[in-house]
């Protein structure tokens, strides 16, 4: 993908680490003068990126934008590169990232891709609800592909890409992120980040398929309307730092392209068994599910949930809404 000249300048300096680098540089590496230099970490000044500036030794980054900035992210992809993926789609406000990844699809884009939207006026969640998408805050993605699988292979694809999303943010934030099934991530006993995974399916195969992810890294507690107050946290509420959401974004996509390249190769189901317990909201606690209450003893392979009854016989449920006894 083409850089734009400031998502040049910014995937200069980001390589460099947090070192200086010369505006003599920078313009080699842009063939651009240095006073073009200084003119686009003007216009990137006005974004919300701050540099110090030493004579002789040059610039580096020492704040960026909290807010989704497509130079940024785009001088971030540049040096993580994710191949997998064949283009993008950003848009600073939309109604529904997952509406518009099946738009996509109808309008003969190749997948994998991804939408991303800094701004949704009605994201959804499961189950007809609201997602709350407040500009300006957090992540909303949705990773469109066309899988090729049979439905039933997709039970699991949740279940796993919640796993990794909540291993890289333990890695990113230090902070201890949990998968509660089948969609949720969890901190500190709130909803941090959901999933909407959306088929369709003809002939038994998987046509098309739309991962929705939102995930609240730097709403403030007092912001969430009051029916998610007591209920939802972000990564800035658990950590007491706000996270620049580029960054973010791009340590997942770089993790969901590795796990979803393995789970198309069927290469995932023991590594899924093997890290589940210890990131397994639910494990050993008592809960309420449609079909079946008792204690949670873990995951089937295909995704679905086991739960041990009082009597000791154990029920295996494949989707619904599980609530705390
Ligand atoms: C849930 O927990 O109910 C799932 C929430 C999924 C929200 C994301 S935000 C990006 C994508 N676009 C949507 O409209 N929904 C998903």
């Amino acid at each position: 993908m083409q850089l734009s000249a400031k998502a040049s300048v910014l995937r200069s300096l980001f390589a460099a680490k947090g070192a200086f680098v010369s505006g003599n540089q920078l313009g080699r590496e842009l063939g651009i003068s240095r006073v073009s230099v200084w003119n686009h970490l003007d216009a990137l000044k006005e974004e919300g990126f701050r540099f110090e500036a030493i004579r002789n030794r040059g610039y580096r980054i020492v704040e960026e934008p909290l807010a989704f900035h497509p130079d940024g992210f785009a001088a971030r992809l540049a040096l993580q590169p994710c191949p997998f993926f064949k283009s993008y789609l950003y848009l600073p406000e939309t109604g529904s990232t997952n509406d518009v990844a099946a738009n996509e699809f109808a309008s003969g884009r190749e997948a994998p891709f991804f939408v991303i939207s800094d701004n949704q006026r009605s994201g959804r969640g499961r189950r007809g609800r609201a997602w709350y998408s407040p500009p300006a805050r957090n992540l909303y993605l949705s990773i469109g592909l066309r899988p090729e699988l049979p439905p039933t292979r997709l039970q699991s694809i949740t279940l796993w890409l919640g796993l990794q999303i909540s291993q890289k943010l333990r890695q990113v934030t230090g902070l201890p992120v949990m998968v509660k099934w089948p969609n949720d991530l969890y901190l500190h006993g709130r909803k941090l980040a959901g999933i909407l995974t959306e088929a369709r399916v003809d002939s038994e195969q998987t046509r098309e398929l739309v991962v929705g992810i939102g995930l609240n890294i730097n709403t403030q507690a007092a912001e969430f309307p009051p029916e998610l107050a007591a209920s939802a946290t972000s990564l800035a509420i658990a950590s007491g730092r706000s996270w620049p959401v580029v960054h973010i974004a791009a340590e997942l996509l770089q993790a969901l392209a590795t796990a979803i390249e393995a789970f198309l190769e069927n290469h995932y189901a023991e590594r899924l068994l093997l890290d589940w317990p210890e990131h397994d909201y639910l494990r050993d606690r008592t809960i309420q599910h449609e079909q079946a209450e008792g204690r949670v003893i873990g995951i089937h392979p295909n995704g679905s949930l086991r739960i041990q009854r009082p009597d000791g016989s154990v029920a295996v449920v494949h989707s619904g809404e599980v609530g705390l006894a």
